[in-house]
């Protein structure tokens, strides 16, 4: 069945001129974009998408960096689309992500990891209602 998830090419990545780079590696493995667009969130903004992460120590550090400058929010679509996206991203931390995934290829560290997507079908549901309305998704 397809699925939905929440992808953001995170502002290390769009400053560096990467954006359309993952794009075309997301459009290559099969992934439809079915809303895009390019934003820049308040501290505010960053904060409420990553309120689970509200008691971790890099709380306040990732929501400065999340806020620092534009953002590419998408909403993709394919069969098993969050665990393939996962994959294709690599690990948090770009010392550990595979070859070819996405963040061993553009990511800085644990923080500056060039992109974001969702863990899970609840917070698919959270995080694309966080961002896009049905009428912004084709
Ligand atoms: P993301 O997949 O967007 O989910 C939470 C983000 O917090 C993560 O990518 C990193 O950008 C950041 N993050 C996770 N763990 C750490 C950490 N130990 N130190 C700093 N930032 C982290």
């Amino acid at each position: 069945m397809k699925e939905r998830t929440l992808s953001i090419i995170k502002p290390d990545c769009v400053a560096a001129g990467n954006s359309g780079k993952v794009i075309d590696i997301l459009e290559s493995n099969g992934f439809s974009i079915v809303a895009m667009k390019k934003i820049h969130m308040t501290k505010k903004q960053a904060e409420g998408f990553y309120i689970v992460h509200k008691e971790r120590p890099f709380y306040d550090s990732l929501t400065t960096f999340m806020s620092e400058g534009p953002v590419v929010v998408m909403v993709l679509e394919k069969e098993n689309a969050i665990k393939d996206y996962r994959e294709l991203m690599g690990a948090t931390n770009p010392k550990d992500a595979k070859d070819g995934t996405i963040r061993a290829l553009f990511a800085t560290d644990i923080e500056r990891n060039a992109v974001h997507g969702s863990d899970s079908k609840e917070s698919a549901d959270f995080e694309i209602g966080y961002f896009f309305n049905a009428l912004e998704m084709v």
